[in-house]
């Protein structure tokens, strides 16, 4: 794997920057929401964590041949309040990441043929679709003082697409096995 296009490198260090963020604010956010009296909340929050750290090492990954040091711009949401606020922000993350951030940069990587990042920004913009459904849904039931149900999270270690209840025999959106997902 290798980039040849230098705004390809830079979206994909861009990326890599706004993932490790996300990572380690969902982290805080998990503890907060536990402490806030919402465990399966916090559960999700560590489920999505992990994806965002799959999708931070796959951006990596396809840099690895780029040595070098760089100073990396990215979007970063802070707030650490309630839980209902902390899903909004989460939320809000997500969302720009799905109609914004991952299509354009998704556009670019076709647009310089650069296959290894198209496959990286594909993976993480269709997972963030589905952290984005589940923390809207945490919200919903936070805002009514209400934990979600006592069930499993299972993400996926190849592109970080995040499931509640069983794993699926195949991932949808890479095609890896069920039995090597991650449960949360
Ligand atoms: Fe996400
Ligand atoms: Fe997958």
């Amino acid at each position: 794997m290798s980039v040849k296009n230098a705004m390809t490198a830079d979206f994909l260090r861009s990326a890599y920057g706004g993932e490790s963020m996300a990572n380690m604010r969902y982290l805080i956010w998990a503890e907060s929401a536990k402490k806030d009296g919402f465990p399966n909340i916090g559960r999700l929050f560590n489920a999505v964590a992990y994806a965002e750290w799959i999708h931070a090492k796959n951006h990596f990954t396809v840099l690895k041949n780029q040595v070098g040091d760089y100073t990396v711009p990215a979007g970063a949401v802070f707030g650490l309040t309630s839980t209902v606020e902390n899903l909004q922000g989460a939320i809000n993350g997500e969302l720009h990441e799905i109609d914004q951030m991952y299509p354009v940069y998704l556009e670019t990587a076709k647009f310089q043929e650069e296959k290894a990042a198209q496959r990286s920004f594909y993976f993480a913009v269709e997972a963030e679709k589905c952290h984005a459904e589940l923390f809207k849904k945490a919200q919903s039931l936070a805002k009514e003082n209400k934990d979600m149900e006592d069930n499993k999270f299972y993400v996926c270690p190849v592109c970080g697409y995040t499931v509640e209840g069983d794993a699926p025999d195949r991932c949808p959106v890479c095609g890896a096995k069920g039995e090597v997902f991650k449960e949360f």
